[in-house]
């Protein structure tokens, strides 16, 4: 059954699985996204019950859900590295190669993930693919020029991007940028296309996080949660 319903139910499921990977003293790093949203609610349960860590944000809508449940929160200039980064996802494949920026936070998302010993994903089973890229991935741009990103876009890759809107408005990342969703279609080669989005002027940052990830937990409609490393 792959009703909206299940979906979120898996959601929750492996949102309660990673707040349990969260040990006291700890510096941990938390994503953005409604499987994390689950994820920030058992975790104020665990805070509530004693659990003493520190936690870096990596978005406005991750910060206030963690202030709303009395999780102590620190930037991420504050820290020296972080324990252990729970995060959502839009694809992954059984590399743990990632495509992220659904929510429109990848930039903070990468950087905090960047500085974390640990970077567990938890997703459920639908994200789960053979190749990434059917999901349109996000790339982050200055707004300044966009059109010419997006034109770039078109003439070296043969692929349409589109303007994240918001409200009819481009939408505004935290840092100031603008999204282009750009359907790529399955992924040949995630680092070979990494490196090329990154050559072009006023790329910010790409939703592919490539080898980053330490673990994934895939939660299923009946109840299972596979645990997954990196092959
Ligand atoms: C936000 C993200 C999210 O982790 C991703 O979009 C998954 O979201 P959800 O848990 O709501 O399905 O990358 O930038």
């Amino acid at each position: 059954m792959n009703t909206e319903a299940s979906i979120q139910q898996i959601k929750k499921m492996v949102g309660e699985a990673g707040a349990q990977l969260v040990k006291n003293d700890m510096v941990i790093g938390i994503g953005s996204g409604s499987t994390v949203g689950y994820f920030i609610s058992a975790l104020g349960q665990r805070t509530r019950d004693g659990l003493s860590f520190k936690a870096v944000p990596t978005s406005t809508q991750s910060k206030a859900l963690a202030l709303a449940e009395g999780i102590k929160l620190l930037e991420l200039g504050d820290v020296s590295s972080i324990d252990l980064t729970i995060d959502g996802a839009d694809e992954l494949d059984t590399q743990l190669r990632l495509i992220k920026g659904g929510g429109g936070f990848l930039l903070q998302e990468k950087l905090v993930a960047a500085v974390s010993t640990q970077l567990v994903i938890i997703a459920d089973y639908g994200k789960l693919k053979d190749q990434i890229g059917a999901f349109a991935l996000p790339i982050e741009v200055v707004p300044y020029g966009w059109n010419h990103i997006q034109k770039r876009l078109l003439d070296r890759f043969g692929k349409k991007s589109m303007l994240r809107l918001k409200d009819g408005k481009p939408y505004v990342t935290d840092h100031g940028h603008y999204l282009l969703d750009c359907a790529f279609g399955l992924i040949a080669d995630p680092d070979e296309l990494n490196t090329e989005l990154h050559l072009i002027p006023g790329v910010v940052e790409t939703g592919l996080f490539l080898n980053m990830a330490t673990k994934a937990l895939v939660g299923y409609p009946d109840g299972k949660i596979v645990e997954m490393l990196p092959k």
